[in-house]
């Protein structure tokens, strides 16, 4: 192994120790936190976005978060009601300035929200900028502002993104990164708009607008606020293919020019390393730390770093976007090949859970013998590896490429 690489990326010309970064969010909250994120290993912070509090007083609903669970599995998407920063203005930018202060070689940025007047954004621009921050981010994107005309309602219409963009750049020299929302059906033009407003680069995703549960014993539903609800921002493991969709998506149009920050339900190592494929540079986590608090950095860079070893490359900048040239849309898919199941029995335990989803859910292409070992009929498979995918043992069944041979009982 050629244990040569290094963790460093450049964005938007600001070096980052590496590309892992906390999300804005509560993970980022005080220069405290933020302190103890880089103690540990962190690139970058994504600091809690700021309004100015002269204009309107935050506070939170609470409970402000409702967490998905599946059977054993804690967290597998999160619901939260959250909005910007509760906390003084000033306070907000008198930590910023420490953590710049303290952290020269980490990477601080400033997440900004206008509330009331677009020249709330020039304000906060300037004050980013004089407390030291590295970088801004625009946040055109949460779900759930109470405050008429911001949040993701800013982030789904392209004039506004282009001339709020176009304020912050006029406003400061350091980088602009513009956060898009995942609350749209095309996230591109938004992108676009956000470039030719000048920003130094977009990221995504902020959380997906959306409804987690119903208590169906009050028929509220969750989180419960007083004995009512509202959709709202949704994060976490469930996101992560909305994420890496939208991601590609923009990496892929050679129209947008600027780089990406990715986030949206990232744990792992592997989850940075999906992002970076396809067309992130840095990465941002807020759910995940969340869970499992700031130490998954260890394991991130650990990870990465073998990765790129592994790879005989040298740096992050070696993967970034390299999985796009394999991505098409759905008509550009090879149509002359298919793949078909194969069972080994020496694996099977006969639990029969393939056997069920093929009969009614697929080709009825497999069978059981007669002592309970699954068996499939390859002239009848279709290849759509459900039963791959049930399997309850890692290898029992796996799959090979023959030519297409046309729908199943013709
Ligand atoms: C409780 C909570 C509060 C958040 N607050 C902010 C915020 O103030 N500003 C912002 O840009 N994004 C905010 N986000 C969104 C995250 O920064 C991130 O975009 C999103 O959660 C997806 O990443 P994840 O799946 O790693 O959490 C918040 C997310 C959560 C869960």
């Amino acid at each position: 192994m050629n244990a040569t690489a290094s963790l460093k990326v450049t964005f938007c010309g600001v070096e980052f120790p590496n590309p892992f970064c906390l999300s804005s969010s509560p993970v980022g909250n005080t220069y405290e936190m933020c302190a103890r994120s880089f103690d540990i290993g962190w690139g970058g912070v994504v600091y809690k976005t700021v309004g100015l509090d002269y204009e309107v007083t935050i506070t939170h609903p609470s409970p402000r978060l409702n967490a998905m669970h599946r059977g054993p599995q804690k967290v597998v998407g999160l619901q939260n009601v959250e909005q910007i920063s509760d906390r003084p203005t000033d306070a907000n930018f008198r930590d910023l300035a420490k953590l710049k202060r303290d952290y020269p070689d980490q990477v601080v940025i400033s997440s900004i929200m206008g509330l009331t007047h677009a020249n709330d954004w020039v304000e906060l621009a300037k004050r980013s900028q004089d407390a030291g921050a590295d970088l801004i981010e625009c946040n055109f994107s949460c779900p759930q502002m109470t405050v008429e005309g911001t949040g993701h309602k800013v982030g789904q219409d392209a004039a506004i993104i282009e001339k709020l963009t176009s304020l912050t750049k006029g406003a400061c020299t350091i980088p602009v990164i513009a956060k898009m929302t995942p609350n749209v059906a095309d996230m591109l033009p938004m992108a676009l708009a956000a470039q030719a407003g000048g920003a130094d680069a977009v990221s995504a995703i902020n959380t997906v607008k959306a409804m987690s549960a119903v208590d169906l014993d009050s028929l509220v539903p969750l989180p419960n606020v007083g004995g009512r609800s509202s959709s709202s921002g949704y994060s976490g493991q469930a996101v992560k293919p909305i994420a890496l969709r939208f991601i590609s998506d923009m990496a892929r149009d050679e129209r947008l020019k600027i780089p990406i920050s990715g986030m949206g339900g990232i744990y792992t190592w592997i989850d940075c390393a999906e992002f970076m494929l396809l067309g992130s540079t840095t990465i941002q986590v807020t759910t995940a730390i969340l869970q499992h608090g700031y130490r998954i950095v260890e394991d991130m860079s650990e990870g990465l770093l073998d990765y790129l070893n592994d790879h005989n490359l040298t740096s992050p900048h070696d993967i970034i976007g390299k999985a796009i040239p394999n991505v098409t849309d759905p008509d550009g898919l090879s149509h002359e090949h298919q793949v078909v199941s194969e069972v080994d029995p020496e694996l099977c335990v006969g639990c029969g859970q393939c056997y069920l989803t093929c009969r009614d859910g697929a080709a009825q292409a497999i069978s059981m013998t007669a002592d309970r070992k699954a068996v499939v009929d390859q002239d009848e498979c279709f290849g759509c590896l459900m039963c791959r995918h049930i399997c309850p043992v890692e290898g029992a069944i796996s799959y090979k490429t023959v030519p297409h041979h046309g729908p199943p009982g013709c």
